[in-house]
């Protein structure tokens, strides 16, 4: 088998659609065999069979420690192993410190953070015994790094996610396990979560939404899942031996924006 991820195995989590499954794609295109977790099933199971042998799929839900635990038996049933986790799944909902909905905090909370730590915690154990080199890749948010007044719950998550996993990375290098941790932080890109932003306001047309989220990134336009994907990949392989506890921003710029 050749490709960047030939051998691998890897668990995807928010797998049926948008950047989960752009990187799903992308894994599977450079050898990699790739289980896909959501608690979107169906959608799971038809891209899993679209990318034929190589690709499994499972139900799973991220705040649930119980549905990990299933998650990463089922893809060490299917392919053997687990080297690569990526913590892609998670929620965005608009709102204030003031204003955010008790119940959108705790969800997002839930889902962004808690989700990611329970991902890492049911998949560590697996991934040290496959005895082999392995990566974490927690995708996070431009919005961890800059503000955005209305996104509170998101920005914060986001945050945090970035620091667990600096603390997944130093865990893992002290304790000498073979295993990498690093975070994506995307600019708006063109996914399913997106849609729903550009879809919210019915005084906008899509194309007036798009173009504000695109005029806060100084390359003047939103990502594509694919460039995404691409840093996960770079991530998730041996190329990046060296790269643990790294904030890679893929924003076209938002981050270091002027204003
Ligand atoms: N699209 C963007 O502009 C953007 C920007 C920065 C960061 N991100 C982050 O990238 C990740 C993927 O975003 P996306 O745009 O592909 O989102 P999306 O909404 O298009 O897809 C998310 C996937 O996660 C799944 N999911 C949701 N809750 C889940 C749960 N509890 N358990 C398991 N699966 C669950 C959904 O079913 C869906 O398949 C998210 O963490 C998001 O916050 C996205």
């Amino acid at each position: 088998m050749t490709g960047r991820l030939a051998g691998k195995v890897a668990l995807i989590s928010g797998g049926a659609e948008g950047l989960g499954a752009a990187t799903a794609r992308a894994f599977v295109r450079e050898g990699a065999r790739v289980m896909l977790g959501d608690i979107q099933l169906d959608k799971a199971k038809a891209l899993a069979r679209e990318l034929g042998e190589a690709a499994d799929a499972i139900l799973l839900d991220v705040t649930l420690p119980d549905s990990w635990e299933t998650a990463v038996e089922a893809t060490l049933r299917s392919f053997g192993k687990l080297n690569i986790l990526v913590n892609n799944a998670g929620i965005s909902e608009p709102g204030t410190v003031s204003e955010v909905a008790k119940e959108a905090w705790a969800r997002t909370m839930r889902i962004n953070l808690d989700g990611v730590f329970h991902g890492t915690q049911a998949a560590l154990p697996a991934m040290v015994a496959a005895g082999e080199s392995g990566s974490i890749v927690n995708l996070s948010s431009m919005l961890a790094l800059r503000p955005g007044a209305i996104f509170a719950a998101y920005c914060a998550s986001k945050a945090a996610v970035a620091m667990l996993t600096k603390c997944t990375a130093l865990e893992c290098a002290a304790k000498a396990w073979p295993i990498r941790a690093n975070s994506v932080h995307p600019g708006a890109i063109e996914t399913p979560m997106l849609e729903r932003y550009l879809a919210m306001n019915p005084e906008m047309s899509r194309e007036q939404a798009y173009a504000g989220f695109a005029a806060s990134h100084p390359m003047g336009r939103c990502g594509k899942p694919e460039e995404i994907a691409a840093a996960c990949l770079f991530l998730a392989s041996d190329e990046a031996s060296f790269t643990t506890g790294t904030e890679l921003t893929v924003d076209g710029g938002g981050f270091i924006r002027e204003h």
